[in-house]
This record gives C-alpha cells, sequence and structure tokens, in this order.
C-alpha cells in the first residue's frame, strides 16, 4: 500500500491501464493573471497554451479522449471584454486546427449549444467537424464544451428524443439508459473515467452532469495555466490507486 502511495505521489504512471477518457475543468486562469499583476484575459490566453500542452501530452501518452470545460453556460455573466477574448482565443485555436488535424491525427469535436455562438466560430466548428469525419475513429480526439452546461446537455437531450417519440421514431416505454447517451452531445464516446479540477475549487460546476456518474474526481491546488505535463502524470497515478467498485462490493 505504501509503495503504491508513493508511487501516486511521484506521479508514476502505469501505460497498461491509462484512463480512456480525461475530463477537464480549467479552472484558475484569471487567478493566475491577477497574481502576475496582469489582465485576466492574460489567464486565458496562458491557459489555452496549457490546453495545447495537455492535449499534445495525452496523445502521445495514449489516452483516446480529452473533454475541456472552454465556456459554460453561465460564463456569458462574465465582462464583454473577457468574453470576446475567449472567443478570440477560441478562433485562433481553431484556426491552427484547420490546418493541423490532418497531418497530427488530431480529432476535434463540440460539446454544448453552439446557437449564440459567433458566427464566425459556428463555420470553423463545422469545417473542424468536416475534418474529424475524414479521420480514423482510432485517433486521439479532443471534446471542447463550448457554451455547456451539464443541465443544459440533458434538456437538448431529452428535447431531441421527445421530437423523436412525436415522429414516431421512438417508444417511451423502450428508453434506457444506454438509447438515452445516444442523445447527448457525448454519444458514442465513453464516460470520462478521470475529472480532473484545477485551482483547489471542489465543485463539478454544472460539468458532464450525466458523464460523471462514476468518474474518478482528482482536486490540486496548481492554477490551470501552470498544470503541465508531471501534473497529469500525478492525477492519473492518483487514479490509478483508486479501488473503482461501481456501487458493487469487492
Ligand atoms: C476558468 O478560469 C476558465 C475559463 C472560463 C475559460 C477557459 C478558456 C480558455 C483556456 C481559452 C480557450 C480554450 C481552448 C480550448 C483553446 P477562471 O477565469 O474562472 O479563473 P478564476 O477562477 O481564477 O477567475
Amino acid at each position: 500500500m505504501a509503495k503504491q502511495l508513493n508511487a501516486a505521489l511521484a506521479g508514476q504512471v502505469d501505460k497498461s491501464r491509462l484512463p480512456r477518457h480525461v475530463a477537464i475543468i480549467m479552472d484558475g486562469n484569471g487567478r493566475w493573471a491577477t497574481r502576475r499583476g496582469l489582465p485576466r484575459t492574460a489567464g486565458h490566453k496562458a491557459g489555452a497554451e496549457a490546453f495545447r500542452r495537455i492535449a499534445t501530452y495525452c496523445k502521445n501518452l495514449g489516452i483516446s479522449y480529452l473533454t475541456v470545460y472552454a465556456f459554460s453556460t453561465e460564463n456569458w455573466k462574465r465582462s464583454e471584454t473577457e468574453v470576446n477574448a475567449i472567443m478570440l482565443l477560441l478562433k485562433k485555436y481553431l484556426l491552427e486546427a484547420v490546418d493541423s488535424m490532418e497531418r497530427d491525427n488530431i480529432r476535434l469535436r463540440f460539446f454544448g449549444d453552439m446557437t449564440p455562438i459567433p458566427a464566425e466560430l459556428q463555420a470553423l466548428a463545422h469545417q473542424t467537424d468536416e475534418i474529424t469525419a475524414h479521420l480514423d475513429q482510432g485517433d486521439f480526439q479532443a471534446n471542447i464544451c463550448l457554451n455547456y452546461g451539464g443541465r443544459d446537455e440533458i434538456v437538448r437531450a431529452v428535447r431531441r428524443y421527445a421530437e423523436d417519440c412525436v415522429a414516431g421514431k421512438q417508444n417511451p416505454s423502450k428508453i434506457n439508459e444506454t438509447l438515452f447517451s445516444g442523445y447527448m452531445d457525448s454519444a458514442g464516446i465513453p464516460d470520462p473515467e478521470l475529472i480532473i479540477r484545477p485551482s483547489g475549487e471542489l465543485r463539478l460546476s454544472n460539468f458532464l452532469l450525466w458523464q460523471c456518474a462514476y468518474s474518478e474526481f482528482y482536486a490540486t491546488d496548481t492554477l490551470w495555466p501552470d498544470f503541465d505535463e508531471a501534473e497529469l502524470d500525478r492525477a492519473i497515478a492518483a487514479y490509478q490507486q483508486r479501488d473503482r467498485r461501481f456501487g458493487a462490493v469487492k
């Protein structure tokens, strides 16, 4: 036991038992900037770089899916300057993705209600969807949650399901968890085994509420812009020490 705990502290990852899907609440960008006397937007810029770094590392490690919380349904309450800065950053990274996804074999998918997102960004997301459709299903996939809320995702799925019932394509007496999962933004993707929240906060903040049923939660005080490969190793090593019972007795 002590040996296992030491391995977790040292961040020693067992590559034969990696989580297939890691999800991250990219929190702490604002505090990172404020502590340096910089505007909050500088924190988001550094946060976007951390995303690039960690996505590359996940792909190289052999993790299949990385889902990140980039902008929540509640984040519109922030100043116009901050919202615009985040949208601009997303545009910059999507433009880069359009050029590099095919070369690097990276699939991209968006979770969230894209309708209020600036048209230019929607068009770029459409382009990345088209590139993703041509890539191999087994390639590494990053899922970006944009105007995303876990409750909103469930409500939108219920709406689509109800429409299918009205159209006679579904029968309410036949609904089950697997069928309903197919209506979620995450359709076809396994639930995250590991959810990471940097910056010391210990809440889910409306993230992946349906999918997190049996996810292992890992929190660290490190702010997202400072989250590096060694931090991810520590999170995975800690996950690998967990006793996952899924409600059963071992
Ligand atoms: C939370 O930190 C962070 C956000 C709401 C924005 C995250 C967006 C990015 C990292 C930029 C674009 C993303 C990609 C995928 C390219 P916070 O601002 O709430 O931090 P605080 O709690 O310290 O104020």
